[in-house]
């Protein structure tokens, strides 16, 4: 195999397929790996390199799979793991390489050691797996510290002992069904590595890792800092974090590297890390360390020409310096969808789960625009990038799901006051038509607002104006010139605070408008593609254009 086959990952495009809501196989209103076959040919058309999934493994899907109760198999929901074997074998026969999903920092509250840890007790071998603790307090009746989840209320929950008495306590970073893993117990770090193994065995070539930043907590779990009024702050992330972004974290993905670095072709890596700055993120990609990671700076940019552009700055000079590739992403399941993002007052990606502020109503006409050229500016700047399933189809963020419907555990946990996530989550339109818009053969285990099927695959497909076919033609242009994917960008100057303009070699420009007025295009031999028709030549607000200059 060629370098630049195995070095795949550095400039691939990657489509993340939120399992439950891409196509249902079976019937059952909750997509599944069958369905997810079915629509390989429709990846392979749209053009991306690789599939990342999300979880299929056994779970009580408390939190769309992120608590597994067993990582060597699939949800029944999903299919079986001779399916998955089938799936992997599949995707490759279509030039897709396949990515999962790994979550280290917690376990379902199902997960047999879980169970182990609560009928063995106190001080046992099975309760040093996970992070129990006594209460303080004259009898335990309080938590260990103060540290919160985050999706609501306290991050620690009390148990009740083989005895009936009220016993210790158990750290949960996310819902109470996830507890956290102690990555301090060699147990604990041997059972990944051969989770790992289990999978790479199976042809996948990668994993995404689940809350990347977590799994290190302060041995003494101290207290975080409390405010004036005595809420519990979040301080910036740092080394003295009690449990976000610790650097110990760095040791456990050494190891991993080693067992990804001996397959043939070698596996890789893309963390899942909310870090402070574009500089902590470079720490995880470092030599010896993981391959890629998600940027997330570039997902909380709001729609500003001096914000992208820092940005975008910031990442290339601390990536290019540790020598991985950049990635950039839009959306993915945890975050509202960027066509309603942009059409908002407030266009910076708020998490679903941070106190609540005041957005603005969307306008998705204009959150529309916005998005077309966002796409063709993610993809014309060096590195990789992820497509959230639904984004080429334009889908927004489904604001009016009845309470009722809701799944997302943020919805409890904060005591409704927070919707969550499942807006972003709703199930895919295939078809104009027919139960569930071609989702499935009966319905979806999300309701589908009115309208679905007019933005489905085929209301879109043979339009050359949709944004399913602005998509296709950026991915194909992308495999086409050799300008884009990896490499490095020169800013041109000289076209106002409110444009981005870049020029890439061989021979290719892209110039992006986020300000209020048309902008003249720079000197070129040839449109290759543009988000929106040009004005008299003039390059129209919020639209972007790919020039061969
Ligand atoms: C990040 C995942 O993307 C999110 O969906 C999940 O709820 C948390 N990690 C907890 O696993």
């Amino acid at each position: 195999m060629t370098d630049v086959q195995q070095d795949w990952w550095r400039s691939a495009v990657i489509y993340q397929v939120y399992i439950r809501s891409f196509a249902d196989g079976s019937g059952t209103g909750v997509g599944d790996i069958r369905g997810l076959r079915s629509r390989l040919a429709y990846l392979r058309d749209l053009g991306v390199d690789a599939l990342w999934i999300n979880p299929w493994y056994s779970s009580p899907m408390l939190d769309g799979g992120y608590d597994v109760a067993d990582y060597r198999s699939i949800a029944g929901e999903f299919g079986t793991l001779a399916d998955a074997e089938a799936f992997v074998r599949a995707a490759h026969g279509h030039g897709l390489r396949v990515i999962i999903d790994i979550v280290p920092n917690h376990t379902s509250d199902r997960h047999p050691w879980f169970r182990a840890a609560l009928q063995a007790g106190p001080a046992s071998r099975e309760r040093a797996r996970y992070v129990f603790r006594p209460g303080q307090g004259e009898n335990g009746e309080l938590p260990p510290n103060n540290w919160k989840s985050m999706f609501g209320g306290p991050a620690w929950t009390r148990v009740t002992e083989r005895d009936g008495s009220r016993g210790e306590w158990y750290l949960h970073l996310f819902d109470s069904s996830q507890p956290d893993l102690e990555w301090g117990n060699e147990e604990v770090r041997q059972e990944f590595l051969d989770i790992l193994r289990f999978w790479f065995d199976r042809g996948v070539d990668g994993m995404r890792i689940d809350v990347a930043h977590g799994m290190i907590k302060h041995p003494e779990l101290p207290d975080l800092p409390v405010g004036e009024a005595g809420e519990v702050l979040a301080p910036a992330e740092s080394d003295d974090h009690p449990h976000w972004d610790r650097s110990d974290v760095h040791e456990i993905y050494r190891e991993w590297r080693k067992v990804a670095d001996s397959y043939d072709p070698p596996r890789v890596f893309v963390a899942e890390a909310w870090v402070d700055s574009p500089e902590r993120l470079a720490h995880y990609v470092r030599p010896g360390g993981l391959h890629t990671a998600f940027n997330f700076d570039y997902l909380r940019a709001p729609w500003s020409a001096q914000e992208l552009r820092k940005i975008i700055d910031q990442t290339l000079d601390v990536f290019h310096e540790v020598g991985a590739p950049a990635t950039w992403v839009l959306s993915n399941h945890d975050v509202e969808r960027h066509v309603t993002r942009y059409g908002r007052q407030v266009t910076s990606a708020v998490i679903a789960s941070s106190p609540p502020v005041e957005l603005g109503e969307p306008d998705e006409a204009l959150g529309t625009h916005r998005a077309r050229a966002a796409a063709l500016l993610m993809l014309a700047l060096p590195g990789g990038a992820y497509i959230y399933q639904g984004e080429e189809l334009g889908l927004p963020e489904v604001l009016d799901i009845p309470e009722a419907a809701l799944r997302d555990p943020i919805w409890e946990r904060s005591g409704h006051t927070k919707r969550g996530r499942d807006g972003c989550r709703v199930p895919l339109p295939w078809t104009t038509h027919g139960p569930s818009y071609g989702f499935g053969v009966n319905g979806s285990w999300l309701p589908q607002p009115a309208g679905w099927g007019a933005r489905s695959v085929q209301a879109q497909q043979y339009d050359s104006g949709s944004m399913l076919n602005l998509y296709k033609e950026a991915l194909r242009l992308r495999r086409d010139m050799r300008a884009l994917g990896l490499g490095s960008l020169e800013w041109l100057p000289g076209h106002g605070e409110e444009v981005l303009a870049f020029r890439r070699e061989p021979d290719f420009a892209c110039v992006v408008n986020l300000g209020a007025a048309p902008v003249k295009l720079l000197e070129h031999n040839r449109v290759r593609l543009s988000s929106a028709p040009l004005d008299d030549g003039l390059l129209p607000p919020d639209a972007a254009v790919w020039l061969a200059v």
